[in-house]
C-alpha cells in the first residue's frame, strides 16, 4: 500500500512538473490528481487508489540499457550547496569485483548533514572534488563472483557515502538488502534517521518506566517524529518543542502527546504539561541556548542529549544546571554508537527497521522528489524552513521508482 503511494507521489511530481505521462486517460494520470487535489499532506493511500497504479514484480525487474556516461553530483569547492553542487556526466561505475556489488540509485534524500557537508562544516571533510551523499536507496544491477547474500534486482540502502550519483559500486558488506516491497521513497531515507531515532531512545536513559515523559525539539524534524513514533511504541510520552505553532496538528495527527512552542518561559509551559511530573531524558537538535532550555526542563540528574545543531550555534550549558542540578550533558552521532555494536547487532537495527517500514509502522513525510540534473533547485528548497517533509532526488527520474 504504502509503495503504491509513493509512486503516487512520483507521479504527482511528474505531473506537476510537466514531464510525466499524459494525465486524465491512464490509471496513474488519475491517481495523480486524486493526490494533487488531495493536498501535499495527505499521506495515506487509498484502495481506489492502488487499484489504479501500475506494480511491475520484482521477478519481472529487467536491467536497464547500460550507458557509458552517467550522472552524479559533485562539489569543487565549499560553500552554499546551491552555489558549489554541480550535476556532472561520469564514466560509469564499471563491472564489480568477486566482493562487490554496482547499483542504480533510484532515490535520495537530502538531509542536513549533506548541506553541512557542501559546506564544508561536516565532521568528514574529503578532499575536493567531491561527491556528497550520506544515504541511498537503489536497485542492485550486477554482483561479483564472491558475493552470496545479494542478487540483481534487490533493493538495497547503501552504508557508504558519495551517494549522490545515478551508480554506485561498493563491497557487498555495506549494503542492505530490503524486502521486495519496500516503499522506494522511505527505503531512501532508512539508514540514518530511523536508527538515530532508535539509538536516541535506547543508549542515555535505559530504564524507562511505563508513561515517563521525555522531551525533545526540532520534533517536526524526519529525525523528531520518528522520535515521537518509536517512543509512542515504547509507552512514553513526548513533548515536542518547536519554532512554530503551524507544525502542531501535524505532530498531534503523528501521536504527538504534547506540543509547545520553544521560548523562554518553556520550562513553566512543560511543568503544566506534565504536572511537574520528572522528565529523565532531554533530547535537542537545534543547539545554541535552546539546548538550556530543553535542559531547564529535565529534572535534577536528568540528560541532554544533542544530536543535530539546526541553529548553527555551540550549545550553550548554565553552570548551575551542570554544578547544582547534576544535568548530564551528552552528544551522539550514529556512526559512534553504532560502531560500539556487533555486526549482527547493526544488521538486527536496519532488519528491524526496514520491516517497519515495509508494514507501514515508520513514515517519514516527503515534500518534494526532484531531478538529479535540478540538484541546484532540490538544495536550496531542502534549506527552507516549513517544509512538512523531506526533499528527495530521484536520479533515474520518477518513473524508475514505479518499476522498484
Ligand atoms: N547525530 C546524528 O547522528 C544525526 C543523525 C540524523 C540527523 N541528525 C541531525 O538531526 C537534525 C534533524 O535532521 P532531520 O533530517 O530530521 O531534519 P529535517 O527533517 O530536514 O528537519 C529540519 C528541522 O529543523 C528545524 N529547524 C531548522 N532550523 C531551525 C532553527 N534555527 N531552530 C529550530 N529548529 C530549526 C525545522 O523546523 P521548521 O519545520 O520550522 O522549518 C525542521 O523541523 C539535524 O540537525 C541533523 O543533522 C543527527
Amino acid at each position: 500500500m504504502r509503495q503504491c503511494f509513493a509512486r503516487c507521489v512520483s507521479m504527482l511530481q511528474e505531473t506537476t512538473n510537466g514531464t510525466g505521462p499524459d494525465r486524465g486517460s491512464s490509471g496513474i494520470g488519475q491517481s495523480a490528481a486524486f493526490f494533487a487535489r488531495s493536498g501535499p499532506d495527505v499521506y495515506a493511500p487509498t484502495l481506489q487508489v492502488v487499484a489504479y497504479v501500475f506494480v511491475k514484480p520484482a521477478e519481472d525487474f529487467a536491467p536497464t540499457v547500460r550507458r557509458l556516461e552517467v550522472k552524479k553530483v559533485q562539489i569543487t569547492q565549499f560553500g552554499e550547496p546551491e552555489d558549489v553542487a554541480e550535476c556532472v556526466e561520469c564514466s560509469e561505475v564499471g563491472a564489480p569485483a568477486a566482493d562487490e556489488v554496482a547499483f542504480d540509485v533510484l532515490a535520495f534524500p537530502i538531509n542536513p548533514a549533506d548541506i553541512a557537508f557542501c559546506r564544508g562544516g561536516y565532521r568528514l571533510k574529503p578532499g575536493i572534488p567531491a561527491t556528497p551523499g550520506a544515504e541511498s536507496v537503489g536497485r542492485v544491477t550486477a554482483v561479483g563472483e564472491a558475493v552470496t547474500g545479494v542478487k540483481p534486482g534487490n533493493l538495497v540502502i547503501n552504508l557508504d557515502r558519495e551517494n549522490w550519483a545515478q551508480q554506485r559500486r561498493v563491497k557487498a558488506d555495506r549494503v542492505v538488502a530490503l524486502p521486495r516491497d519496500t516503499d522506494v521513497l522511505q527505503a531512501a531515507m532508512i539508514r540514518i534517521n530511523p536508527p538515530t531515532a532508535m539509538l536516541l531512545l535506547s543508549d542515555f536513559v535505559t530504564d524507562f518506566g511505563p508513561k515517563d515523559w521525555i522531551i525533545q525539539n526540532a520534533s517536526n524534524s524526519a529525525v523528531g517524529k520518528l522520535i515521537a513514533q518509536f517512543a509512542r511504541e515504547r509507552n512514553l510520552h513526548t513533548i515536542n518543542v518547536v519554532r512554530r505553532d503551524s507544525a502542531f496538528e501535524e505532530l498531534f495527527h503523528d501521536g504527538a502527546d504534547a506540543c509547545v512552542v520553544d521560548g523562554p518561559d518553556l520550562a513553566s509551559s512543560v511543568a503544566a504539561i506534565t504536572k511537574s511530573a520528572p522528565i529523565r531524558l532531554g533530547i535537542d537538535a537545534v543547539a545554541g541556548s535552546a539546548a538550556a532550555r530543553i535542559a531547564s526542563c529535565v529534572a535534577d540528574g536528568g540528560t541532554v542529549c544533542t544530536y543535530g545543531a539546526m541553529s548553527g550555534e555551540n550549545v550553550t550549558i548554565p553552570a548551575p544546571e551542570l554544578i547544582f542540578r547534576g544535568i548530564e550533558f551528552k552528544g551522539f552521532i550514529l556512526g559512534r554508537f553504532l560502531e560500539r555494536r556487533s555486526r549482527a547487532e547493526i544488521a538486527q537495527i536496519y532488519s528491524q527497521i526496514a520491516e517497519r517500514v515495509r508494514d507501514g509502522g515508520i513514515v517519514t513525510p516527503v515534500n518534494r522528489i526532484y531531478a538529479i540534473d535540478d540538484i541546484k533547485d532540490a538544495l536550496a528548497h531542502a534549506q527552507r524552513g516549513g517544509r512538512g517533509g523531506k526533499i528527495l532526488v530521484a536520479p533515474h527520474g520518477l518513473k524508475a521508482l514505479s518499476y522498484a
